[in-house]
């Protein structure tokens, strides 16, 4: 688990350490730094992904030795499936501090170990090059393994669902990747994959444990996610199906009691919001321990109560096991997670609160803390407190 981010010269960041939890929310105003957050966590794994984040190599002893060859397409790779984070200029903070050559930094710190990577600054690259990356220390300060033993942090090859804002809308039809949904068991960033992998998973059996839902059919994922979708739209049930033929695959809907078990609606003759929860609700059903799943807006196109249910469903998988990273704007997320915490299904230290105040020139962030009745010990201004905001004028 990522338990700690460092983030240097990084977008609105100047220099933050961020702390991080089995389930963290990250919430605040609007441009004040969440998703850049998540996006520098997918940056290393798109990275390492192209085979462009040395880690087990200590470079400055490579560029000793002459090695130059073996580093020179080390880097930060800034567009690919992940993250389309432009060139250099546009992530480097604009305010690096004056003097010298300007580099950007990304750290992670992972229990004892702790790794960074630091990149030169090439206003134009869509690759920019490694400058440093140190080997995993240990809190003590004694080097890890070094060589072929070298400790890959886990974030970089766990299994991985990143789940943006903006996702798949209802459609009739639904890619079928093999390599992306099958092979790697990936949803797609904007959950394009999703049903391709719900159809092929659909008999897969959710573990025993907090994911699993008291009242589906069977421990079956397709019953498992129908059933967490019937909390967010009571009495949907869902079905993924290959299209004979096209390299495509069909999602339907039934709701019980309007139609007959034969009669199904396709996606574009339901409500947006079913669709575009989908993902969200496979990639935490699907969470296993060491999983890394980040999320944009799980709330989106919800309404309240089944936003509350959704964040039940994230705090599960975190209690699971699983990493769990979420941008919120939503009251009713965060008060399901404090629920989840009173009801005893995450530990109040399980669960990280940022609330991030960018000021234009950088970011600041507070970060409450839950106790075991689900209260928050400081509650800063700005904080989800419009609604009482609101309130006191109306009533005033
Ligand atoms: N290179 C940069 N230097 C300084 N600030 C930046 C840079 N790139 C983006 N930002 C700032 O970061 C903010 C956007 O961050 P983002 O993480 O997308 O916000 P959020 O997800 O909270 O809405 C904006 O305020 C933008 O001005
Ligand atoms: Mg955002």
């Amino acid at each position: 688990m990522i338990d700690c981010l460092t983030l240097h010269n990084f977008k609105a960041f100047q220099q933050a350490e961020l702390p991080l939890g089995p389930l963290t929310l990250l919430t605040g105003l609007n441009s004040s730094g969440k998703s850049s957050v998540l996006q520098a966590i997918a940056l290393l794994r798109q990275s390492y992904e192209a085979g462009d984040l040395a880690v087990s190599e200590y470079l400055p002893e490579a560029r000793r030795a002459g090695m130059t060859a073996s580093v020179a397409n080390q880097g930060f790779l800034l567009n690919g499936e992940l993250v389309g984070l432009g060139t250099g200029v546009d992530v480097l903070h604009e305010d690096f501090p004056g003097g010298g050559e300007p580099l950007i930094g990304l750290g992670v710190g992972e229990g004892p170990y702790h790794y960074s990577w630091l990149v030169e600054y090439e206003a134009e690259q869509n690759l920019l090059p490694l400058f440093h990356a140190d080997l995993p220390l240990t809190s003590e300060g004694a080097a890890a393994p070094t060589g072929p033993e070298a400790v890959t942090p886990s974030f970089l090859t766990a299994p991985f669902q990143y789940l943006h804002a903006d996702r798949i809308s209802p459609a009739e039809f639904y890619p079928r990747d093999h390599h992306a949904a099958i092979g790697r068991g990936f949803l797609g960033v904007r959950g394009e994959h999703t049903v391709n992998f719900l159809r092929h998973h659909a008999r897969d059996e959710v573990p025993e444990g907090p994911l699993r839902h008291p009242r589906a059919e069977s421990y079956l994922l397709l019953d498992q996610a129908a059933a967490w979708m019937g909390e967010l739209c009571p009495g949907v049930d869902i079905q993924a199906d290959a299209i004979e033929g096209a390299d495509a695959v069909r999602l339907s809907y039934g709701f019980q009691g309007t139609l007959g078990a034969t009669r199904r609606r396709r996606p574009t003759h339901v409500g947006f919001g079913l669709t575009y929860v989908l993902p969200i609700v496979v990639a935490c059903l699907t969470a296993r321990p060491g999983s890394l799943v980040l999320l944009e807006n799980p709330e989106a196109h919800l309404h309240p109560q089944g936003q509350t249910r959704m964040a039940a469903l994230a705090a599960a998988a975190a209690a699971q096991g699983a990493q769990v990273i979420m941008e919120t704007h939503s009251d009713h997320v965060i008060n399901g997670v404090r629920l989840a915490v009173k009801r005893g299904r995450l530990a109040p230290a399980q669960v990280v609160l940022h609330y991030f105040r960018g000021d234009g020139t950088g970011v600041d962030f507070v970060s409450p803390q839950v106790d075991t009745d689900g209260m928050l010990d400081q509650w800063p201004e700005g904080f989800f407190d419009e609604l009482e905001n609101t309130l006191d004028q109306l009533i005033g």
